[in-house]
């Protein structure tokens, strides 16, 4: 981007605050997100000369867009470029948290494996189990696909709208209420985007409709699952056990999930090869240097701005 613009840029550990962001953006045109930034009617009052956020991640519950087009600043995201790496992070997840894979391993480390047992970190099977998807997007579907044809996972999916019949086949994956979902799934697997109608979508009411053997993974994001009351469901043993990518106010983490042994803990990491978020980041700054250099986009969330250029 420093051949096309001038550029300043935050390379420390620390994230700015809403309030350094404002000063930082004042008398910019453009901004390169990584999908923490919160840009709203306040931020975008007081940088009037900003023209185009761009996301580098496919969520974007960081800008509220409606302000964002009332304001004629282009917003974008990076989809499909992190489909497939993301799917496979959330199988590998889901495995790692039915095996006990982190359990074991810190067990081994800590010089406490003395003798072989048979039930030794015993987990769950996936070959063979049922896999419920929530959020049946691009990423649910690659989840799906993996399931079912590598390991001969039944799929079942809840989506806010079922999808055409050509994809449920291709996927292999039937539409069931949530409610069947939350019933039926030995590993549940969210993929659904954050909004205010799936706050706390998996929170007490939806863990303990589910079995007391299945596994919950969350690569979607934070907000979605009530994390206080999945700490609760995992200490009372409601499921058996959690894999989560992404958390309530992330970086920090519910003290309580750190202190079980049950739950699987990954930073925020399910699109990280590095010839993704390499793809992701060239993608934003494409959409950058396209928006700036030549009014076009290539990912618009809301394309309306670009018409009324
Ligand atoms: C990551 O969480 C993304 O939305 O790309």
């Amino acid at each position: 981007m420093a051949q096309h613009f001038e550029v300043s840029s935050n390379q420390g550990d620390e994230a700015w605050t809403p309030l350094q962001l404002i000063q930082k953006l004042q008398g910019t045109q453009g901004v390169f997100t990584t999908g923490g930034e919160r840009i709203d009617a306040a931020l975008l009052a007081a940088c009037p000369d900003l023209k185009i956020c761009a996301n580098m991640a496919v969520g974007y519950n960081n800008f509220d867009l409606e302000a964002m087009t009332c304001a004629g600043v282009l917003a974008t995201n990076a989809p499909e470029v992190l489909t497939e790496t993301t799917a496979d992070f959330g199988f590998a997840l889901m495995m790692a948290t039915a095996r006990r894979l982190m359990e074991a391993e810190h067990f081994l480390r800590a010089g406490l494996w003395t003798r072989w047992r048979y039930d030794l970190f015993a987990g769950a099977d996936i070959h063979g189990s049922t896999l419920g998807i929530l959020g049946m997007g691009r990423i649910g579907q690659g989840i799906a696909k993996r399931g079912a044809l590598g390991f001969g996972m039944k799929v079942i999916y809840h989506n806010r709208s079922r999808l055409d019949v050509a994809t449920e086949i291709d996927c292999r994956a039937s539409y069931v209420s949530k409610q069947e979902l939350l019933k039926t799934a030995d590993h549940l697997v969210l993929v659904l985007p954050y909004s205010p109608e799936s706050h706390h979508a998996i929170g007490a009411p939806e863990l303990a409709q589910m079995k007391p053997t299945a596994t919950l993974v969350n690569i979607a994001r934070g907000g979605i699952v009530d994390d206080c009351a999945l700490a609760l469901a995992l200490r009372n043993k409601t499921i058996a056990a959690a894999g989560l990518d992404v958390f309530e106010g992330e970086p920090a983490v519910h003290p309580d999930l750190l202190r079980l042994p049950n739950v699987v803990l990954t930073p925020h990491i399910a699109s990280a090869t590095l010839p993704t978020r390499l793809a992701m980041a060239n993608l934003a700054a494409d959409n950058l240097i396209g928006f700036l250099k030549q009014g076009k986009a290539l990912t618009p969330l809301n394309p309306e701005v670009l018409l009324k250029r």
